[in-house]
């Protein structure tokens, strides 16, 4: 038996009709529409409905389908107490991925993955999934908890529950754009883990609160954090070069660079770059995006010709911190954005079942005689 390559690197593990990439070209596209043309021109809940139905929503069809989710920001039963006697000291990652589990204690039926159930949980989990963050935040730093809103849109009311004021045209407009960038990409680790997960027939719930668990990971989504670390160690521009040149010698890997599959510039943080140097300008942040730029620039001399590039990750962090959020909120804010890429792989991985079973290739001794516990 050949082994399978390491890390299943190239492997077509499932068949999908939501987003197609080419890493050699640095492409990245929607059921077929560039991710640029959708981050300049969509809303995050066009694009849910895009991945989720595989076709634009007419009007009508959006407002309904807006009007749905809007139904869900507020969570149900007592949730809302349970998060407010929550650790202060907890991690909003584990929070968020204890709460989703929890949801299913609420649900009467929470086993059913019939289609339309599956759709229907998955809408549930990503409308309450922005208030469990929400609610977490404001109950740590002992302030009050904001109450959905839900005559505003998934960005703005995020914003709202978060800050308690309304954000700015450009704020909402900003966050849209980052829920658009991260919403779904081919068969990632914690997409993977969702349609593996499912596969057994197990529970909507269960599938994306391992998909959380998945994300998490520093060389997955944990990756911004890292980036928003390593700017935070940078004392200013005029540092970047000793500091990256330091990283690189000890073989430290720069965090926001390099991916599995682009080996080209993330088509993603090419937006996420020009958003990130406006926000910004905007915000009094010039010199963290000086810093990122410098990093980049350093890069592209030393390992571009490895294929090492920016991704999503290395921009999103400038982005996310001009928009205010804490650092341990980067990787929630990919959470929140990608359960719609998860359920999406959830509900083609249900149309069309089948159990994954790998193997492995079995690489220990063989006919070893037991030994006595006394005799070892
Ligand atoms: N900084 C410096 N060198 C790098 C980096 C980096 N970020 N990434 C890869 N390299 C180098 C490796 O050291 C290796 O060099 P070598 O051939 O001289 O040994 C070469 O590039 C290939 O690296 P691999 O680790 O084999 O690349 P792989 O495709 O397996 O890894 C990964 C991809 C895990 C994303 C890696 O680039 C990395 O750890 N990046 C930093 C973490 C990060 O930003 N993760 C986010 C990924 S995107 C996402 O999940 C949303």
């Amino acid at each position: 038996m050949t082994a399978a390559p390491k890390g299943l690197e190239g492997v077509v593990a499932a068949e999908t009709e939501m987003s197609f990439i080419d890493g050699e070209k640095g492409i990245l596209e929607y059921v077929g529409i560039a991710i640029d043309d959708l981050a300049r021109n969509s809303s995050f809940e066009e694009t849910v409905f895009l991945l989720w139905n595989r076709k634009l929503p007419t009007k009508s069809e959006l407002a309904a389908f807006s009007a749905d989710l809007r139904k869900r920001y507020a969570l149900p039963g007592d949730m809302k107490q349970r998060i407010s006697t929550l650790p202060k000291t907890a991690q909003p990652m584990h929070v968020l991925r204890t709460m989703v589990s929890m949801l299913s204690l609420f649900d009467p039926d929470p086993n059913a993955n019939d289609a339309a159930s599956a759709r229907e949980k998955a809408l549930n989990i990503l409308g309450y999934a922005p208030t469990i963050v929400a609610y977490f935040d404001r109950h740590r730093k002992g302030l009050p908890l904001i109450d959905p809103d839900p005559k505003l849109s998934f960005a703005a009311n995020f914003l709202y529950m978060l800050n308690g004021e309304h954000p700015t045209p450009t704020m909402e407009r900003a966050f849209d754009a980052c829920m658009i960038l991260h919403a779904d990409h081919g068969l990632n680790n914690s997409t993977f883990t969702t349609r593996v997960v499912i596969s057994t027939l197990s529970d909507v719930y269960s599938a994306i609160s391992a998909a959380i668990g998945s994300l998490r990971g520093p060389l997955h989504g944990g990756a911004n954090e890292g980036v928003m670390k390593m700017l935070n160690e940078i004392p200013s521009v005029g540092d970047v070069r000793r500091v990256v040149e330091d990283k690189l010698a000890r073989k430290d890997k720069i965090m926001g660079f390099g991916h599995r599959v682009y080996k080209n510039y993330d088509p993603r943080a090419t937006y996420l770059k020009t958003l990130a140097k406006k926000l910004a300008e905007d915000t009094g942040n010039v010199s963290l995006y000086e810093k990122s730029h410098a990093i980049e620039q350093i890069m592209e001399e030393k390992v571009a010709a490895k294929g090492i590039y920016p991704n999503v990750d290395f921009y999103s962090a400038t982005t996310y911190h001009c928009i205010g959020l804490q650092l341990d909120l980067f990787t929630p804010m990919f959470a929140l954005s990608r359960i719609s890429g998860w359920a999406g792989h959830m509900l083609e991985q249900l149309e069309g079942n089948r159990l994954y079973r790998p193997k492995a290739e079995y690489t220990g001794p063989h006919g070893v005689a037991y030994t006595a516990i006394e005799k070892r």
